[in-house]
């Protein structure tokens, strides 16, 4: 079903996120047919630029980076509209009202409008109270919804002041936190692959996985963002989000129903689960490095510290790794290995569960490990290891693998993970969103890792290109594991 018409607001609609994802997310909605009959699209933000200008700019770019033409881009494009706007000046909102109004009537949405805020976070707590202090808050006419782009919050007492901030104009069923991570076609495949099988769930607890790896490689550095990723690092910029939430996936108890709440009481269940870390325990299962100068895939790249907008004795992390436990019934005792960094030499996120092996070696030798590895990008997929018979005499075992990739679907246009998020916000459907209790135990639970990160010495380093440092190797070492490396295709 087609969402009710409405006009969504881009805050922040000269920057790179509404360029690079938000627009193109879009257009292809439209290209589906997937978008309201009736929807437009208006841009806010300081530039200095008109409804012709904006048209033209999304438009090239949709061009060249979207291969989009013919009467499907036109008519898209007339839908865009931009109004130039001191967003850090509440009277200057009120030329959003006459905007919108003509927007509403022209495009019959009965009032429906979706704010994005697209903006650098510390707009993030002033434009919902600007917008409500000329009534576009108000749900008498039309829905009006909130999405707010991570980061949501700097750590645990900013995010509970941001909270508290918005709250104040827009209510919890208007706000959809979005982590792009849950709107990927695989972190919801968890689900399923979970709870409508028989095969693996009885499999899916402490008895029979021994540990279980998550990680998301990039073979990218921080490019030109330096100034934002200087004052985050890894652990806030993928960890204390993306892969908290897919660990929540992996983790969670079947819900009670499909649906928003009953998905998202589960995975704040297993947020506050998360056994508590201090800096003790940091001391031997947290590693962080930060990326120095060196080669990847044969072009010379800079060391962070030369990165532009990045202090020259930043000690940021680029890279993290962390041994943690969930402290509940089904968890208990195993051990979950998560890392994350820049300039590693594959692009992939995969969550992979480590079975237990056999009781007792019946051939007379280590039997090869059952492996389960949820593909989540790209080539998404999943694959199964586990030991079949060497050819010949005797009883020797041979690791083999079952592989199913989504591309070998007849049926795999996927929506992107902003073009689904998108269509649930204009549905209502925020399964897919943070809630604000889930944001809460996240960082509550990163927080000891803010704190030991402020006070700790000279960060690690590792070269573009490798693994990641020689320490997060020795970290897993420590209970006889090895992270996974998976080859180049
Ligand atoms: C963003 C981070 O949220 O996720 C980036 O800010 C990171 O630093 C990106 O590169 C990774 O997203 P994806 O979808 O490319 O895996």
């Amino acid at each position: 079903m087609k969402p009710a018409n409405n006009i969504i607001v881009i805050f922040g609609a000269s920057g790179d996120l509404t360029r690079r994802k938000l627009i193109p997310a879009l257009y292809h909605l439209y290209k589906n047919n997937q978008l309201p009959d009736k929807f437009a699209v208006l841009g806010a933000s300081r530039s200095e630029l008109d409804d012709v200008s904006f048209r033209d700019a999304m438009r090239q770019n949709l061009i060249d980076k979207e291969n989009a033409g013919g009467t499907t881009l036109d008519d898209f494009c007339t839908r865009l509209y931009y109004q130039s706007l001191n967003t850090a000046d509440r009277d200057d909102y009120g030329k959003l009202v006459p905007r919108l109004d003509a927007l509403h009537a022209e495009y019959q949405t009965g009032g429906n409008t979706l704010y994005y805020l697209s903006t650098p976070p510390s707009l993030y707590g002033i434009i919902p109270a600007c917008l409500a202090a000329h009534g576009l808050n108000s749900e008498n006419h039309g829905w009006k919804r909130l999405i707010v782009e991570k980061p949501f919050g700097y750590d645990a007492q900013t995010a509970r002041e941001l909270d508290a901030t918005i709250h104040h104009d827009f209510l919890e069923h208007q706000i959809y936190r979005i982590d792009h991570y849950l709107g990927k076609e695989t972190v919801q495949n968890l689900l399923v692959l979970r709870f409508s099988n028989g095969l693996f769930e009885p499999l899916w607890n402490r008895n029979y996985i021994d540990y279980v790896e998550i990680t998301a490689a990039e073979t990218i550095g921080v490019e030109n963002r330096g100034g934002y990723y200087d004052g985050s690092g890894a652990v806030r910029d993928m960890f204390q989000n993306h892969l908290l939430q897919i660990l929540a996936m992996v983790a969670m108890e079947p819900p009670a129903l499909i649906d928003a709440d009953s998905i998202r009481d589960e995975a704040a269940k297993i947020l506050h689960s998360l056994h508590p870390l201090d800096a003790e325990y940091l001391k031997n299962n947290l590693v962080l490095a930060q990326y120095g100068k060196g080669e990847i895939n044969g072009r010379a790249v800079p060391g962070y510290r030369q990165e532009k907008g990045v202090a020259p004795d930043s000690s940021t992390e680029t890279y993290m790794a962390l041994r943690l436990q969930i402290d509940n019934w089904r968890w208990s005792g195993v051990p979950f290995y998560i890392r994350t960094g820049k300039y590693l030499p594959l692009r992939f996120t995969e969550v992979v569960i480590h079975f237990k092996t056999t009781p007792h070696p019946v051939f007379n030798q280590r039997a090869p490990e059952n492996k389960l590895i949820l593909r989540i990008q790209p080539d998404e997929g999943i694959a199964m290891r586990f030991g079949l018979k060497k050819p010949g005499a005797g009883f020797e075992s041979e690791e083999v693998a079952m592989d199913f990739r989504y591309a070998d679907l007849a049926e795999n246009n996927v929506l992107t993970a902003y073009e689904r998020l998108l269509l649930d916000a204009m549905k209502g459907d925020a399964t897919l969103f943070a809630r604000t209790d889930a944001v809460h135990a996240c960082w509550k639970y990163v927080q000891p890792i803010l704190d030991y990160k402020a006070n700790r010495g000279a960060i690690a380093s590792y070269e573009p290109g490798s693994w990641g440092p020689v320490e997060a190797d020795k970290m897993i070492a420590r209970s006889g594991r090895v992270w996974r490396q998976p080859r180049k295709a």
